[in-house]
């Protein structure tokens, strides 16, 4: 596949957004330029997602490479000639550009192939934007041996050209949670005939922040916003229960597990105080991304070989469920600078054709070189 051919792919991924666990036809092309290309498909029985392989000539390590497919409920805005053509649904996160970005690496992996001495496993991954796909794939048996795993994601905040490696956290571990105050309705002008659930919801919302500043330690990072609040439905009715939804955001274990005890015993604290009942409920997400410092080095190396210009990105408190892999063993997510100056899940969010060609033999030389590594 010539660079026109790749950038052509990524268009019409583009052009057909996916949301999670739906990506059929993005699954189905991927398979078939493997196929063309003579890559072996490993049959995963996975409804959407593929993992191929590339087996060297032995012996050497096995590497692996993920791009994420699937597409958000965005209404796109870009202005693009290849905008979306699905209603209500845009590659706002760029996963359309980590698939071919990937799909161009196999490609140029292949071609390679008798430099090859390791095994490279390419991972097309669906449904990261709901923290799903990660889990199911990474336990995929193929998948066993893998030695380092790889991922790439694009990033407005640096130009094509630019990647960012950094060591350490990269992204949060994304925890969601579900808090209902339960109290006894009442007529709003005579209060004193129930328990009103929205005073002690107020009072946990601005409790909670405590955790924050004067619970967690000032030195480790995270982040508790409470973004849904919803209590009755007009202005005299003291309702029976109040609804709170929000997120905690943390890059390490302990802080995480901490904070969230902290949080369930002010729930049930403060709703008794205020003669009301709660319960939380947590959706539990992906662990924190941790970059490997070994294999960022070596990343970086290989970027700047190539004429990329090597920076380290902001922290975030986002969360990405390439941690699922990090389980397997240690890894790199790396930062692919694609301009276009509007954030990831942005409705006018773009990626810059031109950081394609150049990310897809960045990881293809990444996964060589790593693949056929000594050390
Ligand atoms: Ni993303």
């Amino acid at each position: 596949m010539t660079e026109r051919e790749l950038t052509a792919f990524f268009e019409d991924l583009h052009r057909h957004p996916e949301l999670a666990l739906e990506e059929e036809r993005t699954t189905a092309l991927v398979r078939r330029a493997l196929t063309d290309a003579g890559i072996p498909v490993y049959p995963s029985g996975l409804p959407t997602g593929l993992i191929a392989v590339i087996e060297g000539t032995g012996p050497g390590r096995v590497i692996g490479l993920r791009a994420d497919m699937d597409a958000l409920p965005v209404q796109e805005e870009s202005g693009l000639s290849y905008a979306s053509e699905e209603p209500g649904k845009m590659h706002a996160c760029g996963h359309d550009f980590h698939t071919a970005c990937m799909l161009g690496a196999a490609l140029e992996i292949k071609r390679r192939e008798k430099a090859l001495r390791g095994t490279v496993k390419i991972v097309f991954q669906p449904a990261e934007e709901v923290s799903k796909g990660g889990e199911t794939v990474a336990r995929q048996a193929i998948l066993r041996d893998v030695e380092e795993f790889y991922a790439g994601h694009t990033y407005p905040a640096f130009p094509a050209g630019t990647l960012g490696v950094k060591p350490g956290p990269v992204m949060a571990a994304p925890d969601g949670f579900t808090i209902r105050v339960r109290g006894k309705g009442a007529h709003a002008g005579d209060p004193h005939q129930g328990v009103d659930p929205i005073p002690a919801a107020a009072a946990l919302v601005l409790s909670a922040q405590t955790i924050i500043s004067r619970f967690k330690n000032a030195f480790e990072p995270a982040v508790l916003s409470f973004a849904h609040f919803q209590a009755g439905n007009t202005w005299n009715i003291i309702p029976e229960e109040a609804l709170l939804e929000g997120t905690l955001r943390t890059l390490n274990q302990e802080v995480r597990k901490n904070i969230r005890a902290r949080l369930n015993a002010l729930t049930e604290s403060i709703a008794l105080a205020h003669g009301c009942t709660a319960d939380i409920q947590w959706m539990i997400g992906p662990d924190p991304v941790i970059n490997d410092e070994r294999l960022c080095g070596e990343a970086a190396k290989v970027a700047q070989g190539l004429g990329f210009a090597v920076k380290q990105q902001d922290d975030t408190m986002i969360g990405e469920d390439f941690s699922e892999y990090l389980k397997i063993c240690p890894g790199a997510f790396i930062r692919v600078g694609t301009g276009g100056g509007y954030t990831n899940h942005h409705p006018k969010f773009t990626a810059d054709e031109r950081a394609l060609w150049p990310a897809a033999q960045f990881f293809a030389e990444l996964a060589l070189r790593r693949a056929n590594a000594d050390d």
